[in-house]
């Protein structure tokens, strides 16, 4: 048994399911002066302000700072070969992501380096990303494969997902293929999105290797109904849906996100009232990406309207080589205060309980209740309203993963 005692704030939300509207923010909980007992990889136990604490063999002092539920990532890319550092300047001096795609760089630029990279290499590379995840604090992470984009390569990229799995990452596994069209379709999406359908999801889905089917539903990559065929085929193999949506354009993708009862729509820049009508009644939990907004410099998703209309948001990187090279989700919270001017609270379950429900996780992770994963950051903050003020450091003092204190 572990103690952590003497937290001047344990901030957290309860439950398993998302919390939307007011209850983003109000149904997150400040308990002063708590403690928390873990048994294992799992939390037994929470104490209020003058309850009697049980001896444990461990105590680990907290130290009147503030503690919450590891942070969840719940949108990433991080199985890649190469960087895109030379595009940067391409974009200072106007071209756009749409056209960088189209000129064979961007997405396409990763995969010929992800291609040439063996399984160790990625492997290497990305548990690398993740072991600086969790010194910012973030202990669970969604990975989307789409740097393949042939059945040799997608699966390459969720074996090494299922690797670190294996080595005790926690992180669910999404399969991409419809990422982008690789240059063997290039100009015949519906081509593409056959094979897809036909051959690479059957095996994908037969391999057991992937939770979650995503699509980028966008003008110049798949059409809305090139999106739908492939995420309703992935459904009825048994994945889930995601969609990359408005992220440039409102082409429908939120609305089909709706329609699909998708787990999550992503990015959603340029959503208008008809998607965000979609996603509320659809049920479907809205991932936003502040930092790529940041780094494409193109706007803010209207998380204030989504998070009005009872649509769940959850905040996350995007972590990849073109529109997001940080993996710094602490950043991500600031940009979600300063841009999205969502409240301290609302950004808190947006990275743990929200975005472990955007990854079919709430009943296990996003809160320090009894019962949960033991995942826990102890920060070097006062409060919540503190860690999403300070900006560009990293704040993390101690983090518990499993049961384990490791830093
Ligand atoms: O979510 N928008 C599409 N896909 C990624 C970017 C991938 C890349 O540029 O390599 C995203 O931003
Ligand atoms: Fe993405």
């Amino acid at each position: 048994m572990l103690l952590i005692k003497n937290i001047g704030t344990l901030a957290t939300a309860r439950g398993a399911k998302p919390l939307a509207g007011r209850m983003q923010n109000d149904g997150v909980e400040m308990i002063r002066d708590a403690a928390v007992l873990v048994n294992g990889d799992r939390i037994a136990a929470v104490f209020g302000a003058g309850e009697p604490l049980p001896d444990a063999e461990r105590v680990f002092d907290a130290e009147g700072k503030l503690v919450t539920a590891g942070l969840t990532d719940a949108h990433t890319h991080l199985v890649f070969g190469g960087w895109r550092q030379h595009e940067v300047h391409l974009k200072l001096r106007g071209a756009g992501y749409l056209e960088i795609l189209q000129a064979g760089g961007g997405i396409l630029n990763t995969l010929v380096a992800t291609r040439s990279a063996s399984e160790d290499e990625l492997y290497d590379r990305a548990s690398a990303f993740l072991d600086e995840m969790l010194m910012h604090g973030i202990t669970t992470v969604e990975i989307k494969s789409g740097y393949g984009l042939d059945a040799e390569n997608e699966l390459k990229q969720l074996r090494v997902i299922k690797r670190l799995i294996n080595n005790g990452y926690d992180v669910v596994p999404t399969f991409m293929g419809a990422h982008a069209v690789p240059p063997e379709f290039a100009g015949d999406a519906d081509a593409y999105v056959e094979y897809l359908c036909n051959t690479v999801l059957p095996i994908v889905a037969e391999s057991g290797l992937a939770k979650y089917c995503d699509a980028f539903c966008e003008t110049g990559v798949f059409t809305v109904e090139q999106s739908r065929r492939v995420l309703e085929t992935a459904k009825r193999l048994g994945l889930p849906s995601k969609i990359h949506a408005d992220e440039i354009d409102a082409i429908g993708g939120s609305v089909l996100a709706g329609e699909l009862n998708a787990v999550s729509s992503e990015h959603l820049i340029a959503i208008d009232s008809r998607g965000v009508e979609a996603l509320a009644k659809g049920g479907v939990i809205a991932c936003l990406l502040p930092a790529t907004s940041f780094y494409l410099n193109k706007g803010y998703a209207p998380a204030r309207d989504m998070i009005e209309a009872g649509v769940p948001v959850a905040i996350c990187t995007d972590f990849n080589p073109g529109s997001c090279p940080s993996l710094n989700l602490q950043f991500c919270m600031n940009l979600g205060y300063l841009k999205y001017r969502m409240m301290p609270g609302e950004i808190l379950s947006a990275v743990t309980l929200n975005a472990a429900c955007a990854i079919g996780l709430g009943e296990t992770h996003g809160t320090v209740e009894a019962g949960k994963s033991a995942d826990l950051v102890v920060w070097n903050a006062p409060d919540i309203d503190y860690l999403v003020y300070r900006m560009g450091s990293n704040l993390v003092s101690h983090i518990i993963r499993k049961g384990e204190v490791i830093l």
